[in-house]
């Protein structure tokens, strides 16, 4: 009888021990504290991307961005402070990530409607799907309830955030720290079917004799952008997706078997290896692509999100409260 109670009584204490880590997300955390937010959201995400189609791109990466480091926690948007590198000035990051003006002026419609409520995360979170929906990307139900990080880390973002010369088995376990499989690493690459590259992130690749690129491709990106060797003209932007740039479509991974991907880390998805086969599939179909990007983010959505008590509801995205 003791040694029974006295097992109850641990699991009880484990049970208890474990909330905070149990603290889950749900697609109805703001039905009734602000049932407008995903209203205002889709809106807003909507006005922006109708002023700017590329919009739609920056906000989905905006999201993969905040994600990868130290989870979906909004810690992508806090500024430098005197006692704080944050992550916007990271090598992945500086002169690169874009979107930061529309997430701020959605939180401040929000915060109008339901003061302290609503996370720049899930803001970031719910932006990235109404932003695929508004190109004809796949739509998915958001989970909700993630709180705002006190803190951000550029060191961090350049240990964590893959880059673009990285090999397949580098992405593939960089994918993997973040229990994603090989699979939604080729999935959420599609990403790459809609945005831009600046010259800086393809020089290297299209000024190479290398067997894995198309040499007419390579030479307009080299001689007509231009994204010359000399180093000069890195800020000139290429579509990552030539065809059908402002298109959430499969044509991306058609691009990758053309041996036209634009990055390096494109091209390792499609170059003899493992990961072929799944992108020879999504070009056979691309509603399985659709589906499996649509639950990568889901996946990715999931990553380290903080909950209950932790963290904070920022009044801007920004700044701490
Ligand atoms: C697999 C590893 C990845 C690498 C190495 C990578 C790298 C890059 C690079 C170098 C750029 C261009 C940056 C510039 O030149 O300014 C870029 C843009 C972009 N990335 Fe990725 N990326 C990866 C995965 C992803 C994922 C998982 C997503 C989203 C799910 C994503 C979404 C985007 C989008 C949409 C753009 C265009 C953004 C715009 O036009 O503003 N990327 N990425």
């Amino acid at each position: 009888m003791a040694s029974r109670l006295c097992f109850t009584f641990t699991i009880l204490l484990m049970s208890l021990s474990c909330l905070p880590c149990h603290a889950q997300l749900s697609s109805t955390f703001y039905d009734r504290t602000c049932p407008s937010a995903l209203s205002t959201i889709r809106g807003a995400i909507s006005a922006a991307v109708s002023r700017e189609q590329r919009m739609a791109a920056s906000l989905i990466r905006l999201h993969f961005h905040d994600c990868f480091v130290q989870g979906c926690d909004g810690s992508v948007l806090l500024d430098d402070t005197s006692s704080m590198n944050g992550e916007k000035n990271s090598l992945n990051n500086a002169n690169s990530l874009r979107g930061f003006d529309v997430i701020e002026n959605v939180k401040a419609q929000v915060e109008s409607q339901c003061p302290g409520i609503v996370s720049c995360a899930d803001i970031v979170a719910v932006a990235a799907r109404d932003a695929s929906a508004a190109v004809g990307g796949p739509s998915w139900t958001v989970k909700l309830g993630r709180r705002d990080s006190l803190t951000a880390s550029r060191d961090l973002a350049d240990q964590n955030l893959p880059r673009f010369t990285n090999s397949l088995s580098e992405l593939t376990s960089s994918f993997s720290s973040k229990n994603l499989n090989q699979r939604d690493l080729v999935a959420l690459s599609g990403a790459h079917t809609i945005g831009q590259a600046r010259c800086f992130s393809f020089r290297d690749r299209v000024n190479s004799n290398a067997s894995d690129i198309d040499p007419e491709f390579a030479r307009s990106l080299r001689e007509d952008l231009p994204c010359p060797a000399d180093g000069s003209g890195n800020a000139n932007l290429a579509p990552f997706d030539a065809v059908t740039p402002n298109t959430f479509d499969n044509s991306y991974f058609r691009n990758l078997v053309d041996r036209k991907g634009l990055i390096q880390s494109d091209q390792v998805l499609f170059s003899g290896g493992s990961t072929d086969s799944i992108v020879n599939e999504y070009v056979r179909d691309s509603s399985i692509f659709l589906s499996d990007f649509a639950a990568a983010m889901v996946k990715m959505g999931d990553l380290n999100p903080l909950t209950g008590s932790q963290g904070e509801i920022r009044r801007v995205c920004n700044v701490v409260n």
